[in-house]
């Protein structure tokens, strides 16, 4: 496994709108995991694979405690079957803007489909945490960030900023 840079906001590919994957194959496995390792490593509790470079729909994610076991969940061609009508607010942050956070409404729970590690068709029934957190990164692979949630000039503020933190992360690297 490996550990993959993270894509910083604002980025092109961010916004694009990722190709679905014909076939969970070994190529597509291994990006799960090297996604996983990623994740883990930030630590963050998911990841779309658009924030890796890759434009294609893969998220993972693992909600779990950090006093539970974890819960890894790879996902090939995720999406919303249903949603709640009851929504909840919950402050969200995003591994490509780091830092950052906002609240951000979104519906409660949400029945998901999507192809498991092994291409098999699977179907979960989420809330809390894990809810948020699917469609966050459902989110991304539509080139959709939690920022398009909130106000313009929120929004506008927090890019300006990262920009700055960009062009110094950039600098770093280059010593
Ligand atoms: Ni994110």
């Amino acid at each position: 496994m490996a550990i993959l840079p993270i894509i910083w906001a604002p980025d092109p590919i961010l916004k694009t709108r990722c190709a679905k994957i014909s076939e969970v194959d070994a190529e597509i496995r291994r990006l799960m995991d090297d996604m996983l390792e990623t994740m883990y490593a930030a630590p963050g509790v998911g990841l779309a694979a658009p924030q890796v470079g890759v434009t294609r729909r893969v998220v993972v994610v693992d909600c779990a405690r950090a006093d539970e076991e974890p819960r890894p969940i790879r996902m090939a061609n995720p999406e919303l079957l249903t949603v709640s009508e009851d929504e909840a607010i919950n402050e969200e942050g995003c591994l490509s803007l780091p830092s950052h956070y906002a609240d951000v409404i979104r519906p409660a729970g949400a029945k998901i489909l999507y192809l498991d590690e092994t291409g098999v068709s699977r179907v979960i029934k989420t809330e809390g945490l894990l809810a948020t957190c699917i469609q966050h990164e459902i989110d991304h692979l539509n080139g959709i960030l939690f920022v398009d949630h909130i106000s313009a000039l929120k929004r506008n503020m927090i890019f300006k900023k990262m920009v700055k933190a960009k062009r110094e992360r950039h600098l770093e690297s280059a010593d």
